[in-house]
């Protein structure tokens, strides 16, 4: 066995006893692998930002094992915070909502929110409930990178700087959480996931378009890209001749949601072939298709 395969596995007392000490851990969702550490750490919080090379003014999510932990973190928990909570977690939805006085500013990159989310990963609950502070966790990748949905690919991409990786296999939803700010009183959708906006709509009677003001920091065009160049076509345009000169063409419009499942590992995949291109079939704008077609603009837009 190698060293690195002795980092990877499913002691829950090793997990809880290395973040205790301020270290690092892989945390399998239901989403993506995060890179964890004890929310009111701040070394080790201050540790997550420098490991991932992401810009301290980008908040992280805290993960915590129940909506009453969530109620805690929360300086000013509404009524729609409450509804959105009780219906959809655990699960892919992160809220937005006024922090407590006792989230540390590392977290929140000094905003007056914090962001907040149960998963429904039993590993990760299984974690979770022995840490009460919650756990910050963002995606486990290199800042700008494709987020991991194995936990080999946590381990590929940083290496000896995590400390342990919870081995959840691989992730059954493979796209990051749907982000809804709820500190103002229209709730806005940050980030969409596989929770839509006709399920948020099923809970609250209003969403603020989300043409107005961006409202989460970090919410750069370039993100989740792959070393090779990323381009997407819409689904009425023939990727023949993409397959003719020899392109990958991936095709997510018959079923977007089993396709996201392995569109970060094919990415990744693409990049471990050594290709320079892979072309994708966008899905539509609707379902989970709105989620996978933001991600794949943002693999494709212009790398700074
Ligand atoms: O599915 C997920 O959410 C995964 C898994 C590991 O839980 N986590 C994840 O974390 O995607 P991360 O750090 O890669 O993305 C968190 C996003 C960032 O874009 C950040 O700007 C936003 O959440 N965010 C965090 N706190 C915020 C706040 N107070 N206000 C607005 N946006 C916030
Ligand atoms: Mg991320």
């Amino acid at each position: 066995m190698t060293l690195r395969d002795e980092r990877m596995g499913r002691d829950i007392s090793r997990a809880v006893r290395i973040l205790n000490d301020g270290g690092l851990v892989g945390l399998p969702t239901e989403t993506v692998y995060g890179l964890a550490a004890r929310a009111d750490d701040r070394t080790a919080v201050a540790k997550v930002f420098d490991v991932k090379g992401r810009p301290r003014g980008h908040p992280l999510i805290v993960h915590v094992s129940s909506l009453e932990r969530a109620r805690a973190i929360s300086g000013d928990w509404s009524d729609r915070a409450e509804a959105l909570g009780a219906r959809f977690w655990p699960g892919p939805l992160t809220l937005v909502v006024p922090r407590a006085p006792r989230i540390v500013d590392e977290v929140t990159g000094g905003l007056d929110t914090v962001a907040v989310r149960v998963p429904a990963h039993p590993m990760a609950q299984a974690l979770l409930v022995h840490v009460e502070a919650g756990l910050v966790a963002p995606s486990a990748n290199l800042f700008g990178k494709v987020s991991p949905t194995r936990p080999e690919h946590v381990l590929h991409d940083l290496g000896d700087a995590v400390d342990y990786v919870l081995d959840g296999g691989p992730c059954e939803i493979g796209v990051e959480s749907t982000i809804v700010d709820c500190s103002s009183r229209i709730p806005q959708i940050l980030r969409p996931g596989a929770i839509t906006e006709t399920d948020v709509l099923e809970v609250v009677d209003e969403i603020e378009s989300a043409s107005g003001p961006a409202r989460a920091p970090g919410m750069m065009s370039s993100h989740y890209a792959p070393r090779c160049s990323v381009v997407n076509v819409e689904s009425d345009v023939d990727a023949e001749p993409f397959r003719q000169r020899g392109v990958l063409v991936l095709d997510a419009r018959r079923d977007p949601k089993t396709f996201v499942r392995d569109l970060y590992a094919l990415l990744r995949r693409c990049d471990d072939e050594g290709r320079e291109e892979v072309v994708v079939v966008l899905p539509d704008d609707r379902g989970i298709g709105r989620a996978v077609r933001d991600r794949l603009m943002k693999a494709a837009a212009p790398r700074p």
